[in-house]
């Protein structure tokens, strides 16, 4: 991380300031904190017993077809062994014992697709599903330890192709549907994918929009390591086919056989690989394994919401390519067999009460949602949601971002009745499951903190030396202890995972994330201080972004900052310096320039490189980008700029004039 940096995180501490005197509190109801399945003694609980807090959690969460003989081996750190010894599959788990206890008749994924059609899925069919998909996915040739690369949109399949996977002892690799075709082949080659389950497509925004073209596209050379495509049939568009390669997934899956034992695996199997964005162009696959994993979801999911299996209906809203769909759409609320619902479109579409509609129709009382989607629906007014009956919400859950005083107290009233805890949940792809957290029958929330380290998770602030800071003050994020769900390393790069993870501060994990404590000791959260962005609670990289752009012959040099942003928190800002027949052609218009063209031409290149996401919401043709002698860009000033602050000190620049030629050459 660069010192340039850490000021620029540094600012927008300082416009936090205020809120850290946020002096409005709001404890639980007597009534909830009574009833709520987490209570006071936890934290108590948790310090005494060390990490048998963690073995106590992981024997009561989960049925081990294998008791484990050691709870942590941290002799090779910071590479952890969890509940060693031990052998558990996570799809038995999330489903079969559930039926077997008698439950088979729950409902486990009420799905409400976008065009309306719905699918209620019990434990008893999901199960059966799941065997089905495991028969299929074995008789392709897909052993224990291989991969699968999984491009699907946000249908059932997408959570019985992860179960099935896991019940094989096979590595998923979820990508996200709404990424390009390059970038899927670029994690298909990285993983050495053998399997990929597509579908047709999806529909969005009203319209079928397809998917395996991706898929075609990114497997056009003939060269990867892919031997099918396994296509759920969707929006029944016509879809392009390779024979021999391509199977329907309502012809194989569909009549496998429902006959399928799970075997346990053991507790460090490999489970799945997720690819994240990190600071540098390539994204990193970060691995998580079994019973450790399992084991921190399963927990927080029941805690940190409260979860009642029996009566609760619990909707995340996330989507199943992000961690917080694995951890909280798949893992944690089946292995607490819980009903989930599952919806697949966007919150417009066919109008903008589609959430509170469904709200009402589920009867949803956990909803869990990231901040840039409550200021979207702020944006829209609070009489949407007064249309409908949200009197079923008992707990709202924020993750993603930090959440703004104003979105987390809009948060509450209009969409919480003005009663419900609110749980701000803190975490990352690496830490595999929420961290710090307030717990809903226990803590009395601060609008925009995270506030509290989960029990059994040990979190600090730091300075600069990796001191703790004291209460007022603020730093570093880091974890001080290793944890179950915690990060195995890097795919295919231990000396990546060391490097990015633990050489910052001896013997803590550094998360990348700045952090305040206040007067309480409560911890606030307050945004990346590297080069990583958080676009509407999705990572993305600066370089990544700007690798992108110089891929087009148009472009010789550019810088990307992330600029705040009202709805999606930050958005990407993107200075360019053209070369070629472009900067040829806006040298020739002169002072008043139209450089609208080749702007729309990038931010699709950028679109079509790396996915829609990305594209950047301004493009700034400049002439010269600002650099230290040393010749690495000031992002921050570039960030003055792209937030119309006056730019700040500029003494350190090897040329003090290209602030001024930027700015005055967009004032233009
Ligand atoms: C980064 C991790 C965790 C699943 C979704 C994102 C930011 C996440 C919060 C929160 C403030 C948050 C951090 C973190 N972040 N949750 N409640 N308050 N910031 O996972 O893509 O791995 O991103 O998201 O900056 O480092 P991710």
């Amino acid at each position: 991380m660069s010192q340039d940096n850490a000021t620029s995180a540094q600012s927008n501490g300082d416009a936090l300031e205020n809120l850290l005197h946020e002096g409005r509190q709001f404890p639980p109801s007597d009534e909830f904190a009574a009833n709520a399945v987490a209570k006071p003694s936890v934290y108590d609980e948790a310090a005494s017993e060390g990490t048998e807090f963690w073995a106590r959690q992981a024997r009561e969460l989960l049925s081990w077809e294998q008791d484990f003989t050691q709870t942590l081996d941290w002799s090779e750190a910071p590479f952890a062994k969890w509940f060693i010894g031990g052998k558990v599959n996570a799809a038995y788990n999330a489903l079969d014992r559930h039926v077997e206890a008698g439950n088979g008749s729950r409902v486990a994924i009420n799905f409400e697709g976008e065009p309306g059609d719905v699918r209620r899925i019990t434990y008893a069919e999901l199960t059966d599903q799941v065997k089905q998909a495991a028969n299929t996915i074995e008789s392709l040739g897909v052993k224990k330890g291989d991969r699968v690369a999984i491009y699907l949109p946000m249908i059932p399949e997408a959570v019985i192709s992860m179960l099935a996977c896991a019940r094989i002892g096979a590595v998923h690799s979820v990508v996200f549907g709404g990424f390009s075709s390059d970038a899927l082949r670029n994690r298909i080659d990285d993983a050495e994918a053998k399997l990929v389950i597509t579908a047709d497509g999806t529909y969005r925004r009203g319209k079928p929009s397809p998917l395996k073209n991706a898929v075609d596209d990114a497997l056009a050379d003939g060269n990867s390591t892919v031997e099918h495509v396994l296509v759920v049939k969707r929006n029944e568009e016509t879809v392009e086919w390779t024979e021999g390669r391509d199977l329907w997934w309502d012809k194989t899956v569909a009549t496998a056989s429902k006959d399928h034992t799970a075997v346990g695996h053991d507790s460090e199997h490999p489970l799945y690989v997720l690819y994240t964005s990190g600071t540098t162009g390539k994204p990193k696959g970060i691995l998580h394994t079994t019973g450790g994993y399992l084991t921190q979801c399963a927990y927080t999911h029941k805690n940190v919401f409260d979860l009642k299996p029996e009566t609760d209906v619990y909707w995340c809203a996330a989507d199943i390519g992000w961690v917080t769909g694995h951890s909280y759409i798949t893992y944690g609320p089946l292995l607490n067999g819980a009903s989930i619902v599952m919806y697949e479109g966007t919150p417009d579409t066919p109008h903008q009460g589609r959430w509170w509609e469904i709200v009402e129709k589920y009867k949803v009382s956990i909803l869990y949602a990231a901040p840039t989607a409550i200021r979207t629906m702020m944006k829209w007014g609070e009489d949407i949601p007064a249309k409908y009956n949200l009197s079923s919400l008992r707990v709202l859950g924020s993750v993603g971002e930090p959440i703004n005083p104003e979105a987390w107290m809009w948060y509450r009233r209009v969409i919480g009745s003005d009663a419900t805890p609110i749980v701000d949940t803190w975490w990352q792809t690496e830490t595999g499951a929420i961290m710090i957290s307030p717990l809903p029958g226990v803590t009395a929330a601060k609008p925009g903190a995270a506030q509290v380290p989960l029990p059994g998770i040990n979190v600090d602030v730091v300075d600069e030396s990796g001191e703790s800071v004291p209460n007022g003050s603020g730093g570093y994020l880091v974890v001080r202890e290793p944890w179950p769900a915690m990060l195995r390393g890097i795919w295919g790069d231990p000396e990546r995972y060391k490097e990015t993870y633990w050489s910052r501060f001896k013997d803590m994990y550094f998360a990348g994330d700045g952090a305040k404590r206040d007067e309480d000791g409560d911890i606030w959260l307050l945004g990346r201080v590297d080069d990583v962005m958080n676009i509407s609670g999705h990572r993305l990289s600066t370089t990544e972004i700007e690798s992108a752009l110089v891929s087009h012959p148009s472009v010789a040099e550019s810088a990307v900052v992330g600029a705040t942003d009202e709805t999606t928190g930050q958005a990407v800002v993107a200075f360019v310096i053209l070369r070629g027949e472009a900067a040829e052609k806006v040298a020739a218009q002169g002072e008043d320039a139209d450089t609208s063209e080749v702007v729309a031409e990038l931010r699709n290149h950028v679109g079509k490189e790396i996915g829609p996401i990305a594209k950047p919401r301004q493009i700034l043709v400049v002439s010269e980008l600002p650099k230290t002698r040393s010749g690495k860009i000031m992002r921050r000033l570039l960030k003055d700029v792209a937030e119309n602050r006056e730019v700040g000190d500029v003494s350190t620049l090897a040329d003090s004039s290209v602030m001024n030629q930027i700015t005055q050459g967009l004032k233009k």
